[in-house]
């Protein structure tokens, strides 16, 4: 979380660093800040809490300008949103400022034993970074910066500025993404290459432990030892990070409608002749039938719905044995994986700190490692010995949607290779499959078309509800879960997903007359048990909501308030199901005038752990 950028050139940097900033807004809003030298050397900085429009408003009453600056757009971890805590911090002496994106770990320790005696003007852990390099200094900011980072523990990427050097930014990184480049007259570093794609046609990351060391001349590279090295620059992709809402007044709609082609530019490219084909994948039939015992997939949110989703089909179409974990848990817990195992991580940021982590954690137990990512050049993409790439192209709206569907269907193409190769399906099944498959973009468009405008009708009983909640059986639950987090997350209003079985077993005691309960039904194999769960909650007095497919709509035409999605095989019915659920929460989100694009306490790329 937390983005970063900094500028050097032969005009105002400001400009340019809070253009960049807006960018980067989606790793974080609680705070903002930027950094400049100004003419007498001097380094000059704004601040703000919350949004970047208060730091453009801040710049230019401070009358920011310097050719040389770093900026900062905060997500908060050590203390709270507020001028203090904001980014750069200072030395005491001003001589040098940092932004940092990342945790130090062992901060509070550094406080006892390098920093003893020194005051602190925020709550934050950067602070103690940038007063280890003044204690440090000898006059050699390579040197020094090595120094310190060897007494730091944790994850981070820095913009350092020095007043001995007015003309440089220097920049280090460890398991936090950093980013460098330079042009003919002018250079950047910066925490997303997509962010500096508008001047820049090339960059150079900025590995764990290097240093770099930037001015409108020249850029350099030193390894953690204070050697030079010699890195090669990668192309930067043509970024869609500047593009615009397209008339529309948030992302998630956007990205909610432009489900269909993410859904089509991900699956395409994985049927080739009525069959799945995983491009370099490495998964053989040999691999399957005599190496494969179980596949594990990995993930935080959204991603690991998808996981639950994927699991699900492992097993049912495959007969492999699956499991779908949460990152943050899974990395703790000693997993039984080893070399027989495949473990699959799903990220759209292919950043997600927790989920990297299990990645590492797996390959060190011998793992087959794939991944299912949406940015290419990420860190989980770099780290993986195979990846699936979902092409929903970039999300910015923080409540993923887009995708999560295209992460649903890589999975239900895995899930199709595994059982082909396990010889639990036919090559006309998986005909059937895949023709189904490169269907699903039209279905959605369907789903979308129909149901649009019940979801904003809808959407005004649930604004006002206190507490909503989501139960299916199956794969009915599965979408459960993405329902009831989409809800959550950017309506505020309290929601839960249950397994609808569940129910009888202590959640019903929360159902009082009134309560919103949505109930996903489209699993016509065992319809009547989750029928009989909704009867026991509308007995209690819930509102219910029901969503169905085509086929079984006949069998919930008692109820005024539904969902009908196109029906497909039931194997996909997730892709489908979501849909109206995520405009539903959009509009309830609305309706109670929430920040939709930018839900309060969250950022889009979770780099911390
Ligand atoms: C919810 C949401 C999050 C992400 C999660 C993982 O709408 O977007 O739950 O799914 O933070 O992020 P990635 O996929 O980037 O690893």
């Amino acid at each position: 979380m937390c983005g970063i950028i900094g500028r050097v050139g032969r005009d105002n940097a400001v400009p340019y660093i809070l253009k960049g900033l807006e960018c980067l807004e989606y790793r974080g809003y609680d705070s903002a800040g930027v950094a400049v030298f100004d003419e007498k050397g001097i380094i000059a900085s704004s601040k703000t809490v919350g949004r970047l429009a208060g730091l453009r408003e801040a710049a230019e009453k401070d009358k920011l300008n310097g050719f040389v600056g770093i900026g900062h757009t905060r997500w908060a971890t050590h203390g709270g949103p507020s001028e203090d805590n904001a980014h750069p911090h200072f030395s005491h002496d001003r001589k040098f400022a940092i932004v940092h994106n990342g945790i130090i770990e062992n901060s509070n320790e550094l406080a006892d034993t390098e920093l003893e005696g020194v005051g602190y003007n925020s709550e934050t852990d950067t602070e103690k970074v940038v007063h280890l390099l003044s204690k440090y200094y000898n006059g050699n900011v390579v040197e020094t910066i090595s120094k310190v980072i060897s007494l730091l523990k944790g994850s981070y990427a820095l913009g350092i500025l020095c007043t001995d050097y007015p003309d440089t930014i220097f920049s280090t990184a460890m398991s936090s993404p950093m980013v460098a480049a330079k042009t003919a007259d002018c250079g950047f570093i910066c925490s997303d290459a997509g962010a500096i794609s508008a001047y820049a046609s090339e960059y150079y990351p900025v590995k764990n432990g290097e240093i770099c060391v930037l001015n409108d001349k020249k850029i350099e590279f030193y390894g953690n030892d204070g050697q030079p090295i010699e890195k090669a620059a990668v192309k930067i992709e043509v970024g869609e990070l500047t593009a615009d809402k397209q008339g529309y007044e948030h992302y998630m709609m956007l990205e909610m409608l432009q489900q269909p082609n993410a859904v089509r530019d991900t699956i395409l490219p994985l049927i080739k002749d009525n069959a799945i084909c995983l491009g370099g994948v490495d998964i053989t039939d040999d691999y399957i039938k005599n190496e494969l015992r179980e596949v594990v997939i990995v993930a935080c949110g959204s991603a690991y719905h998808a996981g639950v989703v994927g699991k699900s089909l492992i097993e049912s179409m495959g007969s492999i044995r699956a499991s779908a974990e949460i990152a943050s848990e899974f990395r703790y817990v000693d997993p039984l994986i080893d070399e027989h195992t495949l473990a699959v991580f799903i990220s759209q940021s292919g950043e997600t700190a927790d989920t990297l982590a299990a990645l590492r954690l797996a390959k060190q137990k011998g793992a087959k490692v794939l991944s299912i990512v949406n940015v290419s050049g990420s860190a989980i993409a770099n780290e993986s010995d195979n990846v699936i790439y979902t092409k929903a192209g970039r999300e910015v709206a923080v409540a993923t949607t887009k995708a999560y569907s295209a992460q649903l269907v890589a999975l239900y193409a895995l899930a199709i290779r595994l059982a082909k190769g396990n010889g639990k399906i036919s090559s006309e099944e998986e005909k059937r499959m895949t023709h189904e498959l490169a269907a699903l973009p039209h279905k959605i468009q369907m789903t979308l078309d129909r149901n649009i405008e019940k979801a904003e009708i809808y959407a005004e009983q649930f604004a006002n509800a206190t507490d909503i909640y989501f139960i299916g059986r199956r794969l009915d639950y599965a979408t459960a879960l993405e329902a009831s987090l989409k809800m959550k997350e950017i309506s505020y209003i309290h929601s839960e997903s249950y397994a609808a079985g569940e129910l009888k077993h202590g959640t019903l005691s929360l159902i009082d007359p009134g309560v919103p309960v949505v109930a996903l039904a489209a699993d016509g194999e065992i319809f009547g048990k989750t029928y009989s769960n909704i009867c026991e909650v509308m007995a209690r007095g819930a509102e219910m909501l029901v969503v169905t497919t085509d086929k079984n709509k006949e069998l919930i035409a008692e109820f005024e308030n539904t969902f009908i999605v196109p029906d497909t095989l039931p194997q996909f019915t997730v892709s489908l199901q979501i849909v109206p659920l995520q405009l539903l929460s959009y509009y309830t989100a609305k309706k109670k005038g929430c920040d939709i694009d930018k839900p309060k306490n969250l950022a889009k790329s979770v780099t911390v752990e």
